[in-house]
């Protein structure tokens, strides 16, 4: 059994995800840290990946792997764990950015498709249930409005200790729908046949309690 959630940047899906997949035992598959970690990789090396020779050559030398210490997952690029350092908001708007480019896209392809072939998955990016998972069982599109993703993740960074501008935020949830849904190759849209739900108005509770009835 296969999970697709997809959904604009601050959605709330990998909070819900996590959660619908230890209530269903599933594996949970973040496929945005796929990107960040290649976006981590990106920056720390300048490489140019406006240019298709420096992006393909530096993918060469870039090797992502997925693990799980006691069920979470964690990200190894080149062997180190990346984990945490891909939080970081200019790795995450660096992430939309090289998702563009179709030889970022088609590394990270087979990796995910391997896993989802292995095991029960809750998988969530921008394409899953449109193109990496086309038969997923179950299909969700998860969104809510711009204005309470931005407060969201302000809220997230003021616990964090940080001093968060509610206003940048904003505009870069705006910039990154823009790119993640206007992208030639595997645009962030809804699948046909997925479930649309909006958590602007949810608790978290309410939305895995959706998922999971259809997971069930
Ligand atoms: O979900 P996230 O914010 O960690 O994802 C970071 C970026 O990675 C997102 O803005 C677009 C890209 N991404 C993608 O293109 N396809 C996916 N399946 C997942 C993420």
């Amino acid at each position: 059994m296969n999970i697709a959630i997809d959904g604009p940047a601050g959605a709330g899906k990998s909070t819900i995800a996590k959660l619908a997949a230890k209530s269903l035992g599933y594996v949970y598959v973040d496929t945005g840290a796929m990107y960040r970690a290649i976006a981590l990789y990106v920056i720390n090396n300048d490489v140019d990946y406006e240019d298709e020779t420096s992006l393909k050559n530096a993918l060469q030398n870039i090797n992502i792997e997925i693990k799980y210490v006691e069920g979470a997952q964690r990200v190894l690029l080149n062997g180190d764990d990346v984990s945490e350092k891909i939080r970081q908001e200019a790795v995450g708007n660096m992430a939309s950015k090289v998702a563009t480019k179709g030889p970022v896209r088609e590394k990270l392809l087979q990796l995910q498709r391997d896993i989802a072939a292995s095991t029960d998955v809750i998988m969530d990016g921008r394409d899953i249930g449109t193109f990496v998972l086309p038969n997923a069982e179950c299909k969700i599109y998860l969104t809510a409005s711009v204005q309470v993703r931005a407060k969201r993740r302000y809220d997230e960074l003021l616990a964090k200790g940080e001093a968060p501008c509610l206003e940048q935020i904003e505009k870069d949830i705006e910039l990154r729908d823009y790119q993640d849904m206007n992208r030639e190759i595997a645009p962030l849209k809804q699948a046909e046949d997925a479930i649309y739900i909006d958590s602007s108005d949810m608790t978290i509770e309410e939305v895995v309690d959706k998922i999971c009835s259809y997971g069930r």
